[in-house]
């Protein structure tokens, strides 16, 4: 969904930075790609691009834990069980959205796998976003690994949207549609 995003947005002319973890997909035409692995490289990267950028969309689903210790060899097997400490990985958006300017739009997704919009909602108003794309990720609507996808688009003082379903490249288009008609309604 984010390539499907980076070229949306570059279609409708906007400069694109494009950062991503590793997947299989052709790199979008005259989009900057900033390839990452870690989620702690994500942050950096993001934080460094932040600054300048007018609308963030993070459609990345970064895992919440990481392993506490990496160890520098391959651990042998000794018969017994292995226990793995984890912590929790920061969470980029809501860090960006503390030192956000309030003229940059923020835009989160939320996979849900019940009770999306109110979930989706208290993501909104939890990460400090101005708009949250939210789609089921439940049974066989999943939108992981899928060129398809339907998303619930809300915002501030009750907006709300529903695109799709349809494929991720028109998906992508209305949503950069919607994100560049609230960014102007606010500006005017
Ligand atoms: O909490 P959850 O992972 O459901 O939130 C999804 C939103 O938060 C997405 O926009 C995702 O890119 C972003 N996120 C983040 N940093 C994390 C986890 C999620 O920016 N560590």
């Amino acid at each position: 969904m984010g390539f499907a995003l980076a070229t949306a947005a570059k279609e409708a002319g906007w400069s694109v930075d494009l950062v991503a973890g590793p997947v299989s997909l052709p790199e979008p035409a005259g989009v900057m790609v900033y390839p990452v692995v870690t989620a702690a490289e994500m942050q950096r990267q993001s934080d460094a691009l932040f600054g300048p950028c007018d609308v963030l969309i993070m459609t990345a689903a970064v895992s919440d834990w990481r392993p506490k210790v990496t160890e520098p060899q391959k651990l042998k097997k000794d018969g017994q069980g292995l226990t793995v400490e984890l912590e929790p990985v920061p969470d980029i958006v809501s860090s960006l959205a503390e030192e956000r300017r309030t003229d940059q739009f923020l835009v989160g997704f939320a996979a849900e796998t019940e009770n999306v919009e109110v979930n989706a909602l208290d993501k909104l108003e939890r990460k400090g976003l101005d708009l949250i794309a939210a789609n089921s990720v439940a049974g066989s609507e999943g939108a992981f690994g899928s060129d398809h996808n339907k998303l619930v688009v809300l915002g501030r003082n009750g907006f709300r949207e529903v695109l799709g379903p349809a494929s991720k490249a028109v998906v992508a288009r209305q949503l950069i549609d919607v994100i560049a008609r609230l960014v102007a309604a606010r500006a005017s």
